[in-house]
């Protein structure tokens, strides 16, 4: 009984010193709460002895009696976390005094976050612990990005999507090192792709997708070592495509649509052997499909519709076996389409040929009355002119629908993190 009383009031003891925090930091974390949000009265507690959701504090590695705990985590925006106040501004001074902060996010959850506004504060460059800066959905959130920002070394992932921020894409971001995951999309950023970032050696995730740069892809970009996903889809990009990119072998997704290229497609492509998703549509390519992309044996999705892309469809697209989205639809291919049976059979709706005056299949095909196909004999002018006879026809785009929403949502999953992957990042 004795013992047991002991226990419990030692228990009771130790969680009070864990609770122990420095009043400097105290203050600072109780102002930044103060300035974001006003979801109850941050003072009424002592905040890291009953942590609020979206705080987490962690003990001091190096002091072993006091347990001293310092704030790691701050999260804002996503219920259950606090939600930002109308007026919420970025506590600038404030930040500077929490310098154990490894995590911070700023999200505005449509639902419930009236919004966070201002600029982003050359003070959080002073977040020298930061792994973690999450800064999206707000579109209030303006101006450019502080070039300080080059000096938040341990940032890990950095997502700045969704708002309103203009100017440069800095490239002091080139410095951060240990960086996987930078996304900057659906902002305004303007100007070239700064070559620097191609020293991020550990990226795997950059989406630059959804703003107003222009220019061409720096050759420097074939240095993203572990780039697993490049997206730079709806921007002013044009010119060639370094050849340098087939070095990214371990590049799975390349979404690029919308940016007036206006070059051949890059033959190098085709040596990119896990790419999974080609999408280059909307973008002025010419000449003629590479042969080399009938070695992506990976390649489930490519997009090339409303090119100017010439010439015959390579046979080797026909052997890819896990193909099931192919859109060739509005260029100037022609020819006898490669295809045999199983392979329209297997596409069934996700194949799109529309578009292509010049295309036909072959009269012996058993396919051909199956699909409604025009043929490259029966009228003797290579498919023919007519939407609805010729092999333009080959696959009606009506139901593509399905297989585009299903693809987008695999892309936007990776282009709009949830809060459960924003979690998962933290574990890394
Ligand atoms: C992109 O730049 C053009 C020309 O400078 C400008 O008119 C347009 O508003 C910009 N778009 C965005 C989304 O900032
Ligand atoms: C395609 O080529 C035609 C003629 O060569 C040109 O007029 C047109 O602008 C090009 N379209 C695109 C999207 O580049
Ligand atoms: C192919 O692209 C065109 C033009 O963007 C689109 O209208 C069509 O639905 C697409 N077809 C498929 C099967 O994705």
């Amino acid at each position: 009984m004795q013992a047991t009383v002991s226990v419990a009031l030692l228990l009771s003891l130790l969680s009070v010193a864990a609770a122990a925090m420095d009043p400097a930091e105290r203050e600072a974390l109780l102002r930044v709460m103060e300035a974001v949000s006003s979801d109850r009265d941050w003072r009424s507690s002592d905040p890291c002895a009953a942590p609020w959701p979206g705080l987490e504090c962690k003990p001091d590695p190096s002091s072993s009696a006091a347990r001293l705990m310092h704030v790691t985590r701050l999260d804002f925006g996503v219920p259950p976390n606090p939600s930002c106040k109308p007026t919420a501004a970025f506590p600038s001074h404030a930040f500077s005094a929490l310098p154990h902060l490894q995590s911070l996010f700023l999200q505005l959850s449509v639902r419930s976050n009236p919004s966070l506004s201002g600029t982003l504060p050359p003070q959080l460059a002073s977040l020298r612990s930061l792994q973690v800066l999450t800064i999206a959905q707000n579109p209030l959130v303006r101006g450019e990005v502080p070039r300080a920002i080059g000096e938040l070394q341990s940032l890990v992932h950095l997502d700045l999507s969704y708002n309103s921020l203009t100017g440069p894409v800095p490239a002091r971001l080139g410095e951060l090192k240990s960086l996987a995951g930078l996304d900057l999309s659906y902002n305004s950023f303007s100007g070239p792709i700064p070559r620097e970032l191609g020293g991020l050696a550990r990226l795997q995730k950059l989406d630059l997708s959804s703003n107003n740069l222009t220019g061409s892809v720096p050759a420097s970009l074939s240095g993203l070592k572990s780039l697993t996903f490049l997206a730079l889809s709806n921007n002013g990009l044009s010119g060639r495509l370094p050849a340098g990119l087939s070095r990214l072998q371990d590049l799975q997704y390349l979404i690029m649509e919308n940016n007036p290229m206006g070059v051949p497609l890059p033959p190098e492509l085709g040596a990119i052997a896990r790419l999974q998703e080609v999408r280059l549509a909307n973008s002025g390519y010419s000449g003629s499909i590479p042969e080399t992309f009938g070695q992506l044996a990976s390649l489930t999705t490519l997009s090339l519709q409303n090119n100017n892309l010439t010439g015959r469809i390579p046979a080797g697209l026909s052997r890819l076996k896990r193909m099931y989205h192919l859109n060739l639809s509005k260029n100037g291919l022609d020819g006898a389409v490669p295809f045999d049976g199983a392979f329209l059979r297997r596409l069934g709706r996700n194949l799109d040929l529309s578009g292509n005056p010049g295309l036909c299949v072959d009269d012996d095909r058993a396919v051909v009355k199956d699909v409604g196909v025009g043929s490259c004999r029966g009228n003797g002018n290579g498919g023919g002119k007519d939407d609805d006879t010729s092999a333009a026809a080959v696959v009606r785009a009506t139901r593509g629908d399905v297989a585009r929403s299903k693809s987008d949502a695999v892309c936007s999953a990776l282009l709009r993190p949830s809060a459960s992957v924003l979690l998962c990042c933290l574990l890394l």
